[in-house]
């Protein structure tokens, strides 16, 4: 019996040494964690259950006398502050953490297992991409995780780190999920590298220049979030997970609220002016109102004129869309409209409210805007809102206009409730458009047009600058004082807590993409 103890030892042993000391020390050389080390850091300590451990890699005559141990990735189940997730973790230093076959379903194996037990899934990328050597299958073990990633995806949450390498189809794992969290420096992913770009388009561009974390989260969206090396996107999905549920069915967790509920927004009466010419950052707003100040915002560098993310009241996680005055007067644009679109559908696969701040002059108008397909790309923000049934509460903060006004969740577009501050104003278009249009033939033929123009600006805004119209007709719940805010919204949020919704039947919707 010692003996058979003892070989299972060794072999495990071997495994779990993965591609041997040099490899693991190139590895950290270049700032990063061996794929056992990620995995320690991002469970709770011992609670590591490994499975499919002495897998292979399926044979074939370019991978004779070839080793593989581990197969290039870690799998296994644990837990994070006590709730159970599944974990891949590509290692780089077996084949490059390249995906064969038999790596592939140890990867679908915890998946399934994720799926039918209703946990998140957690996937460490670094990996050269597909194992050449074994040619189609291994195109096809990435095809069993797309699949499954698609299939899973709104059952239960699926996080991404990018910690090095994600190159050519690999991609499309990541791109599935719901959040990409990439290591500032040491990742990239794109779908043809340097090379291949310089041979057909003759572009000369770096590795980090092409698909480096901050292209990611600056100018393509792919991405969620930046952070600084293996540890902080390890503690970044730890933070997201706190509120997520751990499936569909379920809420995310309360947690404890030392913040009083009735804490006055007073800081807020300095923020926001009446004069619509005065930016403010909705960030401000947002800290403010939400528990101890809060926020975890993703996306933060991308579209900023939206701010997306997540925080809680009372306790509870709570999805923040929020224009931003401070950001191209917080108009929206198709980057923003597919950021907000997104994190809508995120919230609402996962149970989490949805609180809207508004504050929009409009869509923002230019040629390129229209040509990109603007009207293809709002029509997912107001898609978004309509299809959601979790609790969704706007707040008005000032301006509200036109299409943008629907876009951001009216009440005709299913908010639950809708409540504006006194600074707010709710019209087809601004004061001097609206008079310029509607006046247009008076203030020509005065005898004074600019004064006349001022008038009739004046005039309209008398008339109609203001929440009370809106709310007159019933499209404003109630306008509230701005110091009340965050009693206001936990209340309503409560109000709320067992809202349920029904659909007519369907097999999916058909979301304009
Ligand atoms: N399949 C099988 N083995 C691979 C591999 C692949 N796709 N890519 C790399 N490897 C192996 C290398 O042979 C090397 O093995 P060794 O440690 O036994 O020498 C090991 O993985 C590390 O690769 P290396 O090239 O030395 O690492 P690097 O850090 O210098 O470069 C990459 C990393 C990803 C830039 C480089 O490996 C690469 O370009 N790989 C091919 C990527 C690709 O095109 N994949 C197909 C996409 S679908």
């Amino acid at each position: 019996l010692q003996e058979l103890i003892a070989t299972m030892e060794q072999k495990r042993a071997y495994v779990e040494a993965g591609g041997g000391p040099e490899r693991a020390r190139k590895q950290r050389e270049g700032g990063k964690l061996t794929a056992r080390e990620r995995i320690d850091k991002l469970l709770d300590p011992g609670s590591f259950l490994e499975m499919s451990t002495f897998v292979q890699h399926a044979r074939n005559r370019l991978m004779d006398g070839v080793e593989s141990p581990g197969e290039g990735v870690v799998t296994g189940s644990g837990t994070i502050n006590g709730r159970q997730v599944f974990v891949f973790s590509q290692d780089f230093t077996v084949l490059g953490g390249s995906l064969g076959k038999r790596n592939a379903m140890k990867v679908t194996k915890i998946m399934d297992l994720a799926a039918k037990t209703g946990c998140p899934v957690i996937g460490l990328n670094d990996s050269a991409g597909a194992r050449i050597q074994e040619g189609v299958d291994s195109l096809s073990g990435y095809g069993e995780i797309f699949y499954r990633n698609s299939i899973y995806s709104g059952s239960v949450p699926q996080i991404s780190a990018i910690l090095g390498p994600c190159a050519g189809g690999a991609v499309y794992s990541p791109a599935i999920t719901d959040f990409i969290l990439m290591s500032k420096g040491s990742s990239y992913m794109f779908i043809t590298g340097p090379d291949v770009i310089k041979t057909v388009t003759r572009e000369e561009v770096t590795f980090d220049q092409l698909g480096g974390a901050d292209v990611h989260t600056r100018k393509s969206g792919v991405a969620h979030l930046a952070l600084d090396g293996d540890e902080a996107v390890i503690q970044g999905i730890k933070d997201l997970l706190g509120y997520l549920p751990q499936n569909a069915r379920e809420k995310a967790p309360r947690v404890e609220c030392t913040d009083p509920i009735d804490r006055r927004n007073d800081p807020l009466l300095s923020v926001i002016t009446p004069d619509q010419r005065r930016a403010y950052d909705m960030h401000d707003v947002i800290k403010d109102i939400v528990d101890g100040g809060e926020f975890m915002e993703i996306q933060p560098d991308w579209a900023k004129n939206i701010v997306v993310g997540f925080a809680r009241l009372n306790g509870q996680s709570i999805g923040i869309v929020a224009n931003n005055p401070k950001s191209m007067g917080g108009s929206l644009n198709i980057d923003s409209s597919d950021k907000a679109a997104r994190f809508i559908r995120t919230c609402d696969c996962y149970n989490v409210p949805i609180l809207t701040l508004v504050d929009v002059s409009g869509f923002l108008p230019g040629v390129q805007q229209e040509y990109g397909g603007i009207i293809r790309h709002g029509a997912k923000m107001l898609f978004a809102y309509a299809e959601a049934t979790v609790p969704k509460v706007t707040l008005i903060t000032r301006k509200s206009y036109g299409g943008a006004y629907l876009a951001m969740n009216s009440r005709d577009m299913g908010a639950d409730a809708v409540y504006a501050w006194p600074t707010a104003t709710v019209a087809v278009m601004g004061a001097e458009g609206a008079a310029n249009i509607v006046y247009r033939k008076e203030i020509k033929e005065s005898d004074n047009p600019a004064a006349k123009r001022a008038e009739k600006i004046a005039e309209y805004k008398d008339t109609f600058d203001n929440p009370y119209i809106a709310a007159g007709k019933g499209y404003i719940d109630d306008v509230i004082a701005i110091e009340d805010t965050r009693k206001i919204l936990i209340q309503t949020f409560e109000m709320l807590a067992d809202k349920e919704e029904t659909r007519p039947y369907k097999k999916h919707d058909n979301i304009p993409l």
